[in-house]
């Protein structure tokens, strides 16, 4: 059987960790060619030698305009093309350094950063990756929304906005593809509490991390947190052929958890 993306070339930024590395090991594995980027060079480097002469490691802060365009100009050259391109990286403001994420406390400042990293760089990458792939026949953009993209997050307002952003461009540019005639297709994930590197100052590493999963995952319909192959599996759909026919759909990946609502009525035992 031949491989899902055989002969495909795919860009898949913040590919150091988490969800972005488990997407560019996935792709790599169904056939694809792929271009890791991210700002964290040394881990985004082992995980290209991990994959092999297959993948590529490339530093490229999503936020900035010019290092979209030198890198599209230097795929476009490597590879004569590009096929997939996966608007992964993201932050929420909890690195550390931002200060308060809620919308009465939140600093102008920190609001900004998160929408450049979360949203302006899902408009630069939507922009250059139509540059990159208007002649294609296949051409698929997947943006890495997020459940918080969905509904208010009261805590990381910063970050709920500038995922909703996402999701509405995802539509904007997959009408604006099919209106100009162009064989590009563009679709946003929306996950929910896949255990990656991103939870780490939620979580903490001491004794109370094991404690505060059992707690989120008590919240969740099927009662675990997610993986990263969760997410790098519907990447992998919406990457390939089979979904030739999907454009401008959100893709929830988040074990019930938007299926149902609180204060549901329930029969009394
Ligand atoms: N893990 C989850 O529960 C979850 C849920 C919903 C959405 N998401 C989204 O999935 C994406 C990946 O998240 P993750 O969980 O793997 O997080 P992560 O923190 O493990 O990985 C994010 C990667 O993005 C990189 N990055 C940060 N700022 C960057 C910049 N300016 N330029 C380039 N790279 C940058 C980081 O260095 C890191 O390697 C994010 O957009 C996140 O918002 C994650």
């Amino acid at each position: 059987m031949s491989k899902r993306l055989e002969g495909k070339v795919a860009w898949i930024t913040g590919a150091a960790q988490g969800l972005g590395k488990e997407i560019a090991v996935v792709f790599a594995r169904e056939g694809a060619t792929v271009v890791l980027t991210d700002i964290k060079d040394s881990e985004g480097q082992a995980v290209a030698k991990e994959i092999g002469a297959q993948a590529l490691y490339f530093h490229q802060d999503v936020s900035i305009e010019s290092e979209w365009k030198e890198l599209t100009e230097k795929i476009l050259e490597k590879f004569g093309k590009l096929d997939i391109l996966v608007n992964n990286a993201g932050i929420n403001g909890f690195e550390g350094g931002h200060g308060p994420q809620d919308p009465e406390h939140a600093s102008l400042e920190s609001w900004r950063h998160v929408h450049a990293v979360n949203s302006d760089s899902t408009f630069l990458g939507c922009k250059y990756a139509i540059y990159a792939m208007k002649k294609s026949e296949h051409g698929s953009i997947i943006n890495v929304s997020s459940r918080s993209g969905l509904v208010g997050i009261p805590g990381a307002a910063a970050y709920a906005s500038s995922k909703a952003s996402m999701r509405n461009h995802t539509k904007s540019v997959a009408l604006y593809c099919c209106n100009q005639g162009y064989k590009i297709r563009c679709n946003s994930l929306h996950p929910a509490a896949i255990l990656t590197p991103i939870w780490d100052p939620t979580l903490g590493s001491g004794p109370h991390r094991e404690k505060k999963i059992a707690a989120i995952a008590k919240d969740i319909p099927m009662k675990r947190m997610g993986e990263p192959d969760d997410v790098a599996y519907a990447a992998l759909y919406l990457a390939s052929d089979e979904s030739k026919y999907v454009t401008g759909i959100e893709l929830i990946l988040d074990g019930g958890l938007l299926a149902g609502a609180g204060a549901s009525p329930h029969k009394e035992e």
